[in-house]
């Protein structure tokens, strides 16, 4: 089932001779469960079509569908609300509140929404996260490696549609990276969480299941040889289990 579609998305910055065509008519679709990455190069406008995927920052042309909800044709406050229940946001810098622990950093976009966050599933999360431990501590007494796996269990508390990373490991030294990717997986493979994550290090985008190429502004069919590598291996790879968890994307909200 496709989860995410977008038509001839185009984002254009500016005006007249100082017009900075950001994204450049980007038609792409994920399937519920998928692990996709994009890779491109710094200023390839990775980050403008993850905003636009996840409702933050409006195209100025073409279309997202999210779950065959056409986003952009809502309202400002009905985005918002949309945002909040059903996109995650992982970013480089992990934009945790300084002033909040570790847990109510994580129940945050629960109480934002007015709701109470299940705390069952957030002490889940935290095991799961390697957090358990660490729920009273504020973010500048954790390391980066933890502080992204807070902003990880934050993004996943609310069982979004989909989960959106901007550079997850941009901060974070090659073990530290390899850990929070290895988490990504996981709660794709534990969760089905359908992934969209972006980077410009070819070697943490192998870890997804499909590997998409961006350069000024467009998804390049053009593949490098090591991602067709990738996306021929996932091919021959059998799906993955299904494992004793419940499909939390599939359960009513
Ligand atoms: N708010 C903005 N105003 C003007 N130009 C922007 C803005 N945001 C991004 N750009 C430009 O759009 C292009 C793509 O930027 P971005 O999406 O941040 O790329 P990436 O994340 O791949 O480094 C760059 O040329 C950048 O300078
Ligand atoms: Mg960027």
């Amino acid at each position: 089932m496709e989860i995410l579609k977008t038509r001839h998305l185009t984002k254009i910055y500016g005006k007249g001779t100082n017009q900075v065509t950001a994204v450049d008519g980007v038609s792409l679709s994920v399937e519920q469960g998928e692990f996709v990455a994009i890779v491109g190069s710094s200023g390839s406008g990775k980050s403008t079509l993850l905003h636009m995927l996840g409702g933050v920052d409006r195209p100025t042309s073409g279309s997202v569908m999210i779950q065959d909800e056409d986003i952009y044709r809502m309202n400002d406050d009905r985005l918002a609300i949309f945002r909040r229940r059903q996109v995650g946001l992982i970013y480089q810098f992990y934009n945790l509140i300084p002033v909040l622990n570790v847990a109510e950093n994580m129940a945050l976009p629960c109480e934002l929404d007015g709701r109470k966050p299940d705390i069952d599933y957030l002490r889940e999360l935290a095991e799961t996260l390697g957090l358990s431990k660490r729920l009273k501590h504020l973010p500048n007494e954790l390391s980066g490696g933890q502080q992204q796996r807070t902003a990880i269990g934050r993004a996943l508390i609310t069982r979004p549609a989909i989960l959106l990373a901007d550079e997850p490991t941009g901060n974070l030294d090659s073990k530290t990276s390899d850990e929070i990717v290895a988490l990504l997986k996981m709660s794709n493979r534990k969760y089905k969480q359908t992934i969209v994550m972006i980077t410009h290090n070819l070697e943490i985008a192998k870890q997804a299941d499909r590997v998409l190429v961006i350069e000024d502004g467009r998804i390049v069919n053009r593949e490098t040889e090591q991602c067709r590598m990738v996306n021929q291996k996932q091919q021959r790879t059998e799906p993955a289990p299904e494992g004793e968890l419940r499909n939390w994307n599939q359960e009513g909200r």
